[in-house]
């Protein structure tokens, strides 16, 4: 199958063109990958169970893993699941935006697209084109991070295209997504909500919003045991991984410094996550570092990670040696993707 990359430009006649041509192939039961604010989705009707199906066979995705289904308008939740009066109050404050709430499902939503679960993962993105593309098929849409299982979440187009090249008709290209990492899962539990993978709605933003926040034990976990039961069963999964071995380095911004001077290889790289006060000094030849941390915003931070470690691959390097950010605060987010995407191996020096 050929894959074509379209472009938004802003001329609305165009645009309009290409939201059309992308609504019809979904009607029709095929796949199109889409832009979002938070990362690209590879969108498919959550109403078709055949859709389902071609999403999992393109991501090579473990069908138990169940996938998001989005909606132009905070209501429409109602047409796949029942909501409540906390989903309310969260969709008030943070839809459209980068929030998923788990709600019990309605059976038009087929078995498939929940991997199984009676419930359903809602979100309405605040992107206008993604919302376009929802309303002009009029399908909610299944869609979840358009890339190959266990790479790490596409933030280009061009990401997009390197994974799915030949398995899908048609890439929408909105531009670098804006926030870079995905949205914040939550489910209702009793006064509040349990934060199943953290994004850019940190604990602190909820509690504006809900007397009582709980991050699930698997989200700071680096370990998550085979058959662990997983409140998200994404969380089990080894995810956002480039091919190159990740070294996890929990220690002091100096001493990562210098661990990486010391033991840093031609063709290999660092990724610096915190803010980069020093000077790396004496590199060998042909190694590579990467700096999250050249601003004080975790949020820049977190909107880096995930084209850094494909930029890692792009260069072929063998081993990337990455420094443990804090957990805290809107670090939570760029915390749990960096001990997922080193499978939860950590050196502690
Ligand atoms: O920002 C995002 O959420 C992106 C964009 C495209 O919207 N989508 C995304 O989807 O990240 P995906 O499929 O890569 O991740 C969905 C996560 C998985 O960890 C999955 O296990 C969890 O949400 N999930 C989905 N349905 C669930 C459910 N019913 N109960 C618990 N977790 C669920
Ligand atoms: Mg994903």
């Amino acid at each position: 199958m050929e894959t074509r990359i379209e472009k938004i430009t802003g001329n609305r006649a165009e645009d309009r063109k290409i939201i059309e041509e992308a609504a019809e192939i979904i009607k029709a039961g095929g796949l199109v990958a889409i832009p979002t604010e938070t990362v690209y989705g590879l969108a498919g009707s959550a109403l078709m169970a055949e859709s389902a199906r071609k999403i999992y066979e393109a991501k090579g995705r473990p069908s138990d893993n169940p996938l998001i289904v989005h909606i132009s308008k905070p209501e429409e939740a109602e047409n796949i699941a029942y909501t409540s009066d906390i989903y309310y109050r969260l969709a008030e404050r943070f839809m459209p935006g980068p929030l998923t709430v788990i709600l019990p499902k309605k059976d038009c939503v087929p078995d498939s697209v929940t991997g199984g679960l009676d419930t359903v993962a809602v979100r309405c993105p605040k992107n206008p084109v993604a919302r376009a593309i929802i309303k002009a098929s009029g399908h909610p849409l299944a869609a979840p991070s358009a890339n190959t299982s266990g790479m790490p979440s596409p933030t280009e187009a061009e990401h997009v295209y390197h994974d799915m090249k030949g398995k899908i008709p048609l890439i929408i290209d909105g531009g670098k997504c804006s926030i870079g990492v995905e949205s914040t899962v939550v489910k209702p539990v009793d006064g509040g909500v349990m934060i199943l993978r953290p994004g850019r709605i940190s604990v602190s933003m909820l509690k504006s919003v809900v007397d009582r926040v709980e991050v699930a034990k698997a989200v700071t976990d680096p370990e998550i045991a085979e058959g662990q039961k997983a409140e998200s069963p994404g969380m089990k999964y080894r995810h956002y991984s480039p091919k190159a071995d990740i070294i996890l380095i929990d220690s002091g911004h100096d001493r990562f410094v210098s661990y990486v001077c010391e033991n840093i290889k031609k063709g290999e790289g660092a990724l610096i996550t915190t803010e980069y006060l020093g000077k790396i000094r004496d590199l060998p030849e042909g190694c590579v570092i990467f700096d999250a941390g050249g601003t004080k915003l975790a949020s820049e931070r977190n909107r880096r990670i995930f084209s850094i470690l494909r930029r890692a691959d792009d260069l072929g390097l063998r081993r990337l040696y990455i420094q443990l950010p804090p957990s805290g605060g809107q670090f939570l987010a760029l915390y749990n993707r960096v001990i997922r995407a080193a499978g939860g191996k950590i050196i502690k020096i």
